[in-house]
């Protein structure tokens, strides 16, 4: 089950916290991001290598107020998730070797010097390790840890830094949008552009998501949970939704937007492919243009939408508004498409389930 995990923090400096914050908090009420745990990785590039990471208090970064990253958005970052794994008590990471190639994926689109997979997979591991009673006990709920690499060097001229910061803060989490099962409503996003061919999309950089904050807004005051968004060329095809990749059932048939450089490459996407393809269930991986969606779902051919995401897990969404029109789906309901796939990823991830994949990484 899973690949062997091994996290010795003897390569780490650790200095712990006096007192752990975690009485405090109340797991039975947890949200997304509102806390986090007592300790946090730092490792700094200097001079072409890493420093040796440090496992301190989690707090704040001292930063020169002229750091690249800050003016330039020379900045990338990850969101992976540590299960606790029910019947068993073990820790399990989903897929951190798929994180590790996305960012340095990410790294090299930014001109940002990647730390090596086999480290990044080892200082996470460290840090869950060290904040390992900080995972949730419930089915759903998890360590949610967001590496984050930014320039650090103070400079004022447009070039690439030469000095960054790796640090790795962990966060107790429920899912992203909340109660399980509630369906969402997404508005398609029609003036505004995510991203661009040529562009950054693909990357899981700050500035993309800066970018979308302004629509975010005028869309959620309109009542909507999230943005389908468009190409950038024509606004005519579906390509993501906002914090998670988007999954249309058309007839037999498991529709997703092709990873074209303008949609992020999901980890969870991956893995919904992958289940898929093993129950059967015919995937493609295509353009998917909006006319397409209407006229599937005024024909009664589209059976289910929904997203997916590590932050988001599998989701399913009921409405997607698209000029002053709603293309709806029938209300979620048990032994869905949907359904099907957020138990088996939870199952995987919690150690129920065999992990036929070796997508999970035990911390010891
Ligand atoms: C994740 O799913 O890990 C993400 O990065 C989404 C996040 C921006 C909330």
């Amino acid at each position: 089950m899973g690949k062997g995990g091994s996290s010795a923090t003897d390569q780490y400096l650790l200095t712990r916290v006096r007192e752990s914050g975690r009485e405090s908090v109340d797991f039975d009420n947890l949200g997304f991001g509102d806390v986090f745990t007592d300790h946090m990785l730092v490792s700094d590039w200097h001079d072409g290598a890493w420093s040796t990471p440090r496992i301190i208090p989690h707090g704040p970064l001292s930063v020169s107020p002229a750091a690249l990253g800050l003016h330039y958005g020379q900045s990338v970052f990850e969101g992976l998730k540590a299960y606790w794994g029910i019947t068993d008590n073990q820790i399990r990471l989903f897929r951190p070797d798929r994180n590790a190639a996305r960012l340095a994926a990410s790294c090299e689109r930014l001109c940002i010097p990647a730390p090596d997979p086999e480290t990044f997979v080892a200082a996470i591991s460290a840090l869950v390790s060290v904040e390992r009673n900080w995972v949730p006990r419930v089915r759903g709920q998890a360590l949610y840890l967001r590496p984050l690499l930014f320039a650090s060097e103070g400079h004022l001229a447009v070039r690439p830094a030469q000095t960054y910061t790796f640090v790795v803060i962990a966060a107790p989490v429920s899912e992203y949008f909340g109660r399980t099962g509630r369906a969402l409503s997404l508005k398609a996003e029609e003036r505004f552009t995510r991203a661009a061919p040529g562009g950054t999309g693909s990357a899981k950089t700050a500035g993309n998501y800066a970018a979308t904050l302004q629509p975010m807004l005028s869309t959620s005051c309109e009542g909507f949970d999230q943005i389908l968004w468009l190409d950038g060329r024509e606004h005519r095809f579906a390509e993501e939704a906002g914090q998670m990749n988007v999954f249309f059932y058309l007839d037999d048939t498991v529709v997703t937007p092709d990873l074209g450089g303008t949609i992020l490459p999901g980890v969870t996407r991956e893995s919904v492919l992958a289940l898929l393809h093993d129950w059967g269930i015919p995937t493609e991986e295509r353009r998917l243009s909006m006319d397409e969606i209407q006229q599937a779902a005024g024909k009664g051919r589209l059976r289910e939408i929904f997203g997916a995401g590590t932050a988001a897990v599998v989701v399913p969404i009921m409405r997607i508004h698209h000029l002053g029109a709603d293309i709806c789906c029938r209300p979620p309901k048990h032994g869905s498409l949907c359904a099907r796939l957020y138990d088996a990823l939870l199952g995987v991830q919690h150690g129920e389930l065999p992990d036929h994949y070796q997508w999970t990484y035990r911390v010891t």
